[in-house]
């Protein structure tokens, strides 16, 4: 069948400034640990590179202390968030984890992760532990290329109100579904 379709009227928009209609992924809190110290950053710079191995690519800055310290113990985990600890979320992006422990400050608790040494952030709704697998586009582009080499996923709820950040200050929040399954190839489920 069949969809109603309407063509949107366009003004011009500054190519700076895409991200804000591009960003997809939730955002996320990426945890290193390196000589015993752990840290974490928020990260909205990401991408699905793979599904076997399991890749994804993100920009880690080389002004962020997390770069040094992923780059050098070559894995981190990737954490995903969801609405509540939005706040929290700004917060671990607004400061540093050279001068600032921020599980300490946040009140967040870190588990052992099974695959990598460094920390789960157990608040949060899904843990992809990663190790570094491409370093080619580090010095380049600050583009870190890992290998989810294990997954921790809650059961509940189903649609996690993970947050997507939309620019200036605002976050989309997921959490709303809908079913095209029967629209899909198989193949591209
Ligand atoms: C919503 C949001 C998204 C961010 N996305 C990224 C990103 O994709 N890459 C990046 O390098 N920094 C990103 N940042 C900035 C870092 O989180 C920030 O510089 C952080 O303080 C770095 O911490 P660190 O110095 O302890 O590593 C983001 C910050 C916020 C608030």
């Amino acid at each position: 069948m069949g969809q109603a379709m309407k063509i949107y009227k366009k003004r011009d928009f500054p190519v700076s400034n895409i991200r804000r209609l591009l960003e997809p992924g939730p955002i996320v809190l990426v945890s290193s640990r390196y000589k015993g110290a752990a840290n974490i950053m928020t990260m909205g710079w990401h991408t699905v590179m793979e599904f076997s191995p399991s890749l994804v690519g993100c920009v880690i800055a080389g002004g962020n202390h997390s770069h040094d310290m992923i780059r050098k113990s070559r894995q981190c985990v990737i954490n995903v968030p969801t609405a509540d600890i939005a706040m929290t979320v700004v917060k671990i992006g607004n400061c540093s984890g050279a001068d600032t422990d921020k599980f300490g400050k946040f009140k967040l608790t870190a588990e052992a992760a099974i695959e990598v040494d460094a920390p789960l952030i157990a608040e949060c709704y899904a843990n992809l532990e990663c190790k570094l697998a491409d370093d080619a586009l580090i010095d380049k582009y600050d583009f870190f290329i890992f290998e989810i080499v294990k997954a921790h996923a809650a059961t509940a709820p189903k649609n996690p109100k993970t947050i997507h950040y939309r620019g200036d200050g605002e976050f989309m929040i997921a959490g709303g579904s809908r079913s095209y399954r029967k629209q899909f190839r198989p193949g591209m489920l």
